[in-house]
């Protein structure tokens, strides 16, 4: 199985739809902390809907469009990374990402993150990679600044959360070309 290594016992690899009973039973855990930010985790209630979801993402990969990734740590999925947009003729695309609490706190996202970034931009050369979090969300945007991003905008009363409307902000990263 092709990986990627990111730590000491930490993985990241493709989340394909062989994985969905995997995936669901992590979303089953880490629900009330990935709820807030994130309304797949409230909609993803079943394998079944993880897996036409996981089939979805491997359908858009295949037409060269968006995709998801798993991140392991000592053998057990603990969060992931999606380039939630990819569109090689715009040359622009958007990273997502989450953690089950227990893994977060050791740089398993912006490692991942930027290997993904690394392949946009290098291998791909695709010019733009854009990331959005609410401005609640401090360490999704400690996220976006560790990786080099730059603040572009405030997007108002955009998303919402628990009911409640909320401001999302837009990071991105430029590749400087020629
Ligand atoms: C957003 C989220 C993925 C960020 O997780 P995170 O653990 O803070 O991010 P990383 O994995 O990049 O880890 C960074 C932390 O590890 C530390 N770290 C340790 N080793 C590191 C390394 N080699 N490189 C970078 N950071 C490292 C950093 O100092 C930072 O810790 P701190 O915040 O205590 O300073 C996570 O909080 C989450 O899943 N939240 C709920 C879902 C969500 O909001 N998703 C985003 C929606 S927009």
């Amino acid at each position: 199985m092709l990986s990627h290594p990111l730590a000491d016992g930490a993985e990241l690899r493709a989340l394909e739809p062989w994985r969905a009973e995997e995936f669901h039973a992590f979303i089953e855990r880490a629900r009330p902390h990935l709820a807030p930010w994130l309304p797949w985790a409230t909609a993803m209630d079943d394998p079944a809907k993880v897996r036409h979801w996981l089939t979805r993402c491997a359908e858009a990969q295949a037409r060269d469009g968006k995709r998801i990734f798993g991140i392991w740590l000592d053998g057990e999925l603990v969060g992931g990374i999606e380039f939630a947009s990819f569109d090689p003729a715009l040359g622009t695309c958007e990273l997502g990402a989450w953690l089950a609490p227990e893994a977060e706190g050791r740089g398993l996202i912006t490692r991942a993150a930027r290997h993904l970034i690394d392949w946009a931009l290098h291998t791909r050369g695709l010019t733009r990679v854009q990331w959005r979090a609410t401005t609640a969300n401090t360490r999704s945007l400690a996220v976006a600044h560790r990786l080099g991003m730059r603040r572009e905008g405030v997007l108002r009363s955009a998303f919402t959360a628990g009911g409640v409307r909320q401001d999302v902000e837009v990071w991105a990263l430029v590749a400087e070309r020629g």
